[in-house]
């Protein structure tokens, strides 16, 4: 796209220089995720984007519309993904948000879009713990479908893992520090024929694997633990062997696929949490819990990474990236939606930093800002 078919052209760094600090942008995301692709700098795609787009849920909702032939839905969010494939970081994943009436045609255009090897996982989270009575069915959850073109095993060794509260001690004054243990029989399912052995612990008690189970390690291998100080033989040398977990080596917790709403909240108390900070007028419908996408964030980027989303709506995910210190885009085709939280939200956790003068957005560092497609740079 070059600057005199492009209408954004005068607001994004040209090609190669560096795209610095958070963007929000006002307009179809088809039209600026393009206008983004040609302009940003290789080091600044996003390692994350979360699409939660409308539903197609057949409502009206306060602040936008939710209804499109099946077809027409699923055609606007392919051109949405294909643009997304080409913006993305490689090492960068995708999270695709939605209810149980279009996941899984979500997830086949994901299929379509990144390939199948670009699987990571569906996280279902529960958005309600209420029971809705008047539908056949209370529907509880919604699905996040996660792609990394890198495939799972490469993506997992660059993701993080969920804060890791065990608690450690160090009852042995052991100099690599505090410590906990974990077993070592796990599942028997892939095990090979030097997993089932006997073990003899320092009081002279026989251990051998319970059933459908075989130790973590060879004997050569426990042995050489042992030698090294890592295996912990609990009363008093009787009990079945564990392995001392160092604090220090902990890289948190793998995240499972369910998300409780006790963790990462629900919609009805991120609702609830728009309404307590006095924002005016109607409540946004479907505002995600700023928990959730803090846990999304801080799983699939680092801080000082670019998150983009492509669907704001009341800025939920802004306010998480901006909050964990990651930069971001944020492209919102109501300016209504804008004006009346995405702003005041952001002004909130950064007071100083956002100039929100009538319909235009200005990031603490970008200086990027504009509505309307009327372009305009400030300090
Ligand atoms: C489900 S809401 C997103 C809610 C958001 N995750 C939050 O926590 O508030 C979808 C949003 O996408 C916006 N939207 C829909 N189509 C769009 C498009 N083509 N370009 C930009 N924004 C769009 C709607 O105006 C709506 O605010």
């Amino acid at each position: 796209m070059d600057s005199a078919t492009d209408p954004y052209a005068a607001i994004f760094p040209v090609d190669g220089t560096p795209f610095y600090g958070s963007l929000l942008a006002h307009g179809d995301n088809s039209e600026i995720l393009r206008s983004l692709t040609s302009r940003m700098g290789v080091g600044d795609r996003p390692r994350l984007v979360y699409l939660d787009p409308p539903f197609n849920t057949g409502e009206q909702w306060i602040h936008y519309e939710d209804s499109a032939a099946t077809e027409e839905w699923e055609a606007q969010l392919r051109l949405r993904l294909e643009l997304v494939r080409e913006l993305l970081a490689p090492d960068g994943s995708v999270w695709l948000h939605l209810d149980d009436r279009q996941q899984h045609r979500g997830r086949a255009l994901m299929d379509e879009v990144f390939g199948v090897k670009a699987f990571v996982a569906t996280v279902i989270w529960q958005k309600r713990t209420s029971r809705e009575n008047r539908k056949a069915f209370s529907s509880a959850h919604d699905y996040l479908h996660v792609y990394a073109p890198i495939g799972p095993k490469r993506w997992k060794l660059l993701r993080n893992g969920l804060p890791d509260t065990g608690t450690y001690a160090n009852p042995d004054g052991d100099p690599r520090g505090p410590w906990r243990s974990i077993p070592i029989c796990v599942q028997a399912g892939h095990a090979t024929a030097s997993q089932f052995y006997e073990i003899v612990g320092p009081a002279g008690t026989a251990h051998w694997p319970p059933r459908g189970r075989c130790w973590a390690y060879s004997e050569s291998r426990l042995k050489e633990l042992d030698d090294d100080g890592r295996i912990y033989w609990p009363k008093n040398g009787a009990g079945k062997p564990r392995l001392k977990r160092f604090e220090y080596e902990s890289q948190g917790l793998t995240p499972s696929t369910l998300w409780l709403a006790a963790e990462v909240g629900d919609n009805a108390s991120a609702k609830k949490s728009l309404m307590a900070n006095h924002l005016a007028g109607d409540v946004f419908d479907t505002p995600k819990p700023e928990q959730l996408l803090e846990r999304v964030v801080s799983i699939a980027t680092n801080p000082g990474d670019v998150v983009l989303d492509p669907y704001l709506g009341s800025g939920t995910t802004a306010v998480a990236a901006e909050r964990l210190g990651r930069r971001w885009v944020g492209i919102e085709r109501s300016i209504q939606t804008i004006n009346q939280f995405v702003l005041p939200r952001l002004a909130e956790i950064a007071p100083k930093s956002w100039t929100a003068t009538g319909t235009v957005a200005g990031s603490r560092s970008a200086a990027l800002v504009y509505s309307d497609g009327h372009a305009a740079r400030s300090a």
